[in-house]
């Protein structure tokens, strides 16, 4: 029986340490992972969707993560998972803050294709404060990042804000 494969969407805005903990235990589960950044015009960024591809693509080397396919997209997720042929969506939990929104996205997600299951993973304990917008902010402020994310990410967040 082959596994089912399974995309990990978000915005990625940089990826950390806590998407890196989630695709390590969804890969235990799901071989076949592909993670999915969304492009979505109105959602404003800090990093293009180019820029988060290739950040994450390097951070998945620097990582020793292999074979680990990484994507984009817009519109909706349920098409983007059918279009990669995706029956399984993989998101991570934080902490319970985390959880209505994940709730409200999967019970929305399995309306509009009741094909596609959403499964949550909890994040390791240590990683339960972070987020990519505090990583920004401690960044922002000449705070060391160097404990929440890898370094190649540490290092293109450092070369963006230069160009600020
Ligand atoms: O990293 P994020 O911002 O929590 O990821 C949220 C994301 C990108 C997975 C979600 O906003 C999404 O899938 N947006 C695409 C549009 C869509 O499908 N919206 C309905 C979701 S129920």
């Amino acid at each position: 029986m082959t596994m089912p494969r399974a995309i990990y969407p978000g915005s990625f805005d940089p990826i950390t340490y806590g998407h890196i903990d989630i695709v390590r235990r969804a890969r235990k589960l799901f071989p076949k992972l592909i993670i999915a950044i969304v492009a979505n015009p109105n959602k404003h960024s800090f990093f293009s969707v180019g820029e988060r591809e290739q950040i994450t693509r390097d951070a998945l080397v620097e990582m020793g993560i292999n074979n680990v396919e990484v994507t984009s997209y817009t519109g909706l997720l349920i098409d983007c998972a059918h279009k990669l042929g995706a029956s399984a969506v993989v998101r991570g939990l934080r902490a319970n803050s985390d959880f209505d929104y994940e709730f409200q996205m999967a019970l929305t997600n399995r309306d509009l294709d009741s094909d596609i299951e959403t499964v949550l993973f909890m994040t390791a304990g240590k990683y339960s404060f972070l987020s990519s917008s505090i990583v920004k902010e401690v960044k922002r402020f000449g705070g060391d990042v160097s404990s929440f994310v890898p370094s190649s990410v540490d290092q293109a967040l450092t070369r963006k804000l230069a160009q600020a």
